[in-house]
């Protein structure tokens, strides 16, 4: 009975890896950089310009957007599985304690994910993939917050 179920865990175990190794990577489902250049410079126009997002915006005060701009570009296109442009250029991410000096809340975490929405429902990209981008982007906002409200 043991090894019939040690048997049927390392099926189960061999059809997942396989599926992953099969799967395309997020970043060629999202269609290459030409799509995360256009979606981050629509995230970006739109944090800028929407009230709703104003205090996300905020946090960026002193800050040069392009540059912020070009940091997330970089930076998505290494998350999601294509050229690891941010890590040559500035280093490894560190996410959490690069947003340290900022201050973000549950608050600038839902207006970012707010205007990322948007952004999206502007691209190309498929529904359900943009469904599986926004869940991932709702935990990266967990893990830079740094403070409650
Ligand atoms: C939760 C709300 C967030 C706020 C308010 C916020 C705010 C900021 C600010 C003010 C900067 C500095 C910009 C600059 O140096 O030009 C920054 C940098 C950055 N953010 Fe965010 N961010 C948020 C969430 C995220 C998320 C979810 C991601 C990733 C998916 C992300 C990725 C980055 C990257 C890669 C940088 C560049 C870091 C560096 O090189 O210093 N941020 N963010």
């Amino acid at each position: 009975m043991n090894i019939l179920r040690k048997i049927s865990q390392k099926l189960l175990h061999f059809k997942t890896d396989l599926k992953r190794r099969l799967e395309k990577p997020m970043y060629d489902k999202i269609g290459g950089f030409e799509v995360i250049d256009k979606l981050v410079d629509d995230f970006y126009q739109i944090m800028s310009t929407d009230p709703v997002a104003e205090d996300c915006f905020a946090t960026h005060s002193g800050k040069d957007i392009r540059e912020s701009a070009e940091k997330l570009k970089f930076f998505l296109s290494g998350w999601t599985g294509g050229p690891q442009l941010y890590l040559e250029k500035y280093g490894h991410p560190r996410l959490r304690a690069r947003h340290f000096p900022f201050k973000i809340g549950a608050k600038e975490g839902d207006q970012w994910l707010y205007c990322m929405r948007k952004a999206l429902l502007q691209s190309p990209i498929k529904p359900e993939v943009q469904e599986e981008l926004l869940n991932a982007f709702a935990g990266m906002t967990k893990l830079v917050q740094n403070r409650e409200s």
